[in-house]
C-alpha cells in the first residue's frame, strides 16, 4: 500500500482517465452516499475558505466526514498567512500535520500551487478567479447520471466566461462528440489561454468548443442550457455598464424552448431575474438543485482520488 497526494488544481493538469473515475465514483457515491469503505479513516482535512461559499465548503466538510476522515476549518482570519507569514512556510507546517487541504484563497492560482509544492499533503482548489475544477466535476457527475454517459452530449453555456465556464470547458472537451457553445458577452469571454487549451484537449478527442458574442442560432438539439452568476463571487467588473453588455444574455423561458429538450444547468448561487428568471431556475426542466446535492458526492470522489491511500 503506498500513499501520496494528488493535487487538483486546474483539470489541465488531469488525465482524461482521472477525470473520468472521479465522475463515475461521484456517481456511485450519489447513488448510495453511505454504503462505501471509510476510505479516509485516520486522515485529517483541512478545508480553508477565505471567500463565502455555501456548496463547495459544506461539500467538502461532509465528504470528508462521510469518508470517516477529521475536519479542521479554517476561516478568511484564521492562519498566520494574514499577518505575514509565508505560503511555502505555511505548506511546510499543515502538510506535517494535514493529508489534504481544500483551499478556497486568492485569486491567483500560483498560491495554491505554492502550498502543493511539499510531499505529503493533497491540495483541491476549491476555486480561483480562473478556474472552478470542482464545480466542473460535479457538473460532469449530474451529467453522466442524467444522460447516462458524456460522449455526444450539446451543451449551450450562456454569460460569463468565468472560472465555472473555464472549468467546464477543459472537462467536456475530453469526451468525443461533445460539444460546448459559449455565448458570452463580447469582452467577457474565456481567458485566452484556456480557451486554447480546451480547443486543443476537444482536437484531440474528437469535441468542439465554440465562443460567441451573441445570441443567434442557438442547436435546437442542445442536451444543456447552463448559466451562472453575473458577477462571479469574489470577482468585480471594471466597466460600470456592464449590465448592458449581459441583458442580452439572461436565460429565461424564451430562450430555454429555443432547445426543446435541454435540462437548464445552474451552479448556484443564483439571482432570478437577472442570469435566469425564476420560471427557469424553478421550473421542471432545471436539474440546478441536483447539481448542487452532487457537490458533495463528487467532493467525496476527489477527496478519495486525492487523499486515500493507495495501491502501486
Ligand atoms: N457553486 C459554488 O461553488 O457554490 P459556493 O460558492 O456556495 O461554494
Amino acid at each position: 500500500m503506498t500513499s501520496g497526494p494528488r493535487h487538483l488544481i486546474s483539470l489541465w493538469d488531469l488525465s482524461t482517465e482521472a477525470i473520468e473515475s472521479i465522475v463515475e465514483r461521484g456517481r456511485a457515491f450519489a447513488s448510495d452516499p453511505t454504503a462505501h469503505p471509510d476510505v479516509l479513516r485516520g486522515k485529517v482535512i483541512g478545508v480553508y475558505f477565505r471567500k463565502t461559499s455555501t456548496r463547495t465548503r459544506s461539500a467538502f466538510s461532509v465528504g470528508a466526514m462521510r469518508l470517516g476522515a477529521g475536519v479542521v476549518a479554517y476561516g478568511p482570519d484564521d492562519l498566520q498567512l494574514n499577518t505575514g507569514e509565508t505560503v511555502e512556510d505555511t505548506a511546510r507546517v499543515l502538510s506535517g500535520m494535514l493529508d489534504g487541504l481544500v483551499a478556497r484563497t486568492s485569486a491567483d492560482p500560483a498560491e495554491l500551487r505554492a502550498l502543493a509544492d511539499q510531499p505529503a499533503m493533497a491540495v483541491v482548489n476549491a476555486m480561483t478567479a480562473d478556474e472552478h475544477p470542482t464545480q466542473a466535476l460535479a457538473d460532469l457527475t449530474t451529467l453522466a447520471q442524467r444522460f447516462g454517459g458524456l460522449r455526444g452530449l450539446g451543451c449551450v453555456y450562456v454569460g460569463e466566461g468565468n472560472n465555472t465556464a473555464s472549468a467546464l470547458a477543459l472537462a467536456l472537451s475530453r469526451f468525443p462528440g461533445t460539444s460546448l457553445e459559449l455565448r458570452v458577452p463580447a469582452g467577457y469571454g474565456l481567458a485566452p489561454r484556456t480557451l486554447d487549451q480546451a480547443r486543443r484537449l476537444a482536437a484531440q478527442n474528437g469535441a468542439t468548443v465554440v465562443e460567441r458574442h451573441d445570441m443567434e442560432d442557438l442547436p435546437a438539439d442542445a442536451d444543456v442550457v447552463y448559466t451562472t452568476r453575473w458577477q462571479t463571487t469574489g470577482t468585480t467588473k471594471a466597466d460600470p455598464d456592464w449590465r448592458n453588455a449581459f441583458e442580452p444574455f439572461r436565460v429565461d423561458s424564451r430562450v430555454l424552448d429555443r432547445c426543446p429538450e435541454a435540462v437548464f444547468m445552474h451552479d448556484l448561487p443564483a439571482h432570478r431575474g437577472e442570469e435566469v428568471t425564476a420560471r427557469v431556475l424553478d421550473g421542471p426542466r432545471s436539474i440546478a438543485f441536483e447539481q448542487a446535492r452532487n457537490k458533495l458526492h463528487s467532493a467525496m470522489a476527489v477527496l478519495e482520488w486525492s487523499v486515500a491511500d493507495r495501491t502501486g
